[in-house]
């Protein structure tokens, strides 16, 4: 092959290739956009189309109904629209229809609607009344508590309190006592329950169980605005199987922290002559403040700041030093010296190493 035919092949490929590109490009943008817009996205963790909770569940099932039902009313609408825009548009010599006043057509587009919501109702009304029957009477209570910004989770029956991330049984239908400490959040569990919101002064219920365990939590997030780290208030649910949630339980029940290395143990004595123990439980320890989060077994938990960070020597360093600059607005103030508080990067250090020991 001589230089020029190459030259013109290539010559003849980009110009191939710009044609292509001016034809599909455009398309292919706008079925981005309009996947962007409506917020489709490939991870499901928060996606409330996996069904992994009874509530879900209930709610699938009438969503399923409307949704089909809407796409074949909306499919049905828009092709009459067009058909009819067509076949009587204003042409040289004929001039647009206009139709008034046709009983038959008005009582039958009068009768569709009225068949369709009748066919709605149905699974919807099901549901609420299988809803509002309430749990079982073996449910496992659990009250679940909003705060600014993070969760708390009581399990009076068998004198558990932990924050943020809730274990559940399998199978197990669990009864939510849902409140708020302050001001109003959402219960939220895309792929188990919710949305319920979380009220100063109202008790509000739900229950469902979690019917698929697994290792990985369900993504959990407080869905109704309610500050500065609204986004930043989410939570995580374990469904394990029976013999991990009561291994999980019996643990936290019997926790009797006592680090073992030194820097841990340096790391206790900083924490119980600090402003921590004001705040914070650590079951066991003379720590038993009740305005943050209990502590009691924070090594063994997968994240921390309500959720948003992985539970590490460095990010709890971090979160111990300045939470603010994690969590805007969050109310745990500044420890480190760095940041305005009392605590020298050492202490910090050690106290890091203190809570992870806890497990
Ligand atoms: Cu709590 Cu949004």
């Amino acid at each position: 092959m001589t230089a020029t035919g190459r030259q013109g092949e290539t010559v003849h490929v980009t110009r191939k290739s710009r044609a292509f590109a001016r034809r599909w490009l455009p398309l292919c943008s706008l079925v981005f956009l309009v996947a962007l817009l409506t917020g489709c996205q490939l991870d499901t963790a928060q996606s409330t189309t996996v069904i992994a909770g009874t509530h879900n569940a209930e709610v699938w099932n009438s969503y399923r109904v409307i949704f089909w039902l809407a796409g074949l009313v909306f499919v049905v609408v828009m092709l009459l629209t067009l058909w009819i825009s067509i076949r009587f548009r204003e042409r040289p010599g004929v001039s647009a229809q206009q139709i008034h006043g046709n009983t038959k057509l008005e009582v039958l587009w009068t009768l569709i609607p009225v068949a369709i919501v009748v066919v709605m109702a149905v699974p919807t009304i099901t549901s609420i009344q299988r809803e509002a029957q309430g749990p079982p009477a073996d449910a496992i209570k659990v009250i679940a508590i909003g705060h600014q910004w993070w969760f708390e989770f009581q399990y009076p029956d068998l004198k558990i309190n932990t924050a943020n991330e809730l274990h559940i049984p399998v199978n197990k239908p669990i009864a939510f006592e849902i409140r708020s400490n302050d001001v109003i959040h959402s219960f939220w569990v895309p792929q188990l329950a919710g949305k319920i919101d979380m009220m100063p002064g109202h008790v509000n219920s739900i229950w469902f169980a979690g019917t698929v365990a697994r290792p990985e939590p369900y993504l959990g997030q407080c869905a109704e605005l309610c500050g500065l780290s609204h986004a930043n208030m989410r939570f995580r649910v374990f469904v394990d199987t029976p013999e991990d949630f009561n291994s999980w339980a019996q643990k936290v029940k019997s926790a009797t922290p006592a680090p073992s290395d030194s820097l841990a143990r340096q790391g206790q004595e900083v924490f119980q002559r600090s402003a921590c123990i004001g705040c914070h439980t650590i079951q066991g320890t003379t720590a038993a403040g009740i305005v943050g989060p209990n502590l009691t077994l924070l090594g063994q938990r997968t994240t921390i700041a309500s959720g948003t960070i992985p539970n590490t020597a460095d990010n709890l360093f971090r979160w111990i030093n300045n939470s603010a600059a994690i969590k805007p607005g969050s109310l745990m103030p500044p420890m480190g010296q760095s940041a305005g508080g009392a605590l020298s990067d050492d202490e910090i250090r050690a106290v890091s190493a203190y809570l992870l020991s806890l497990k």
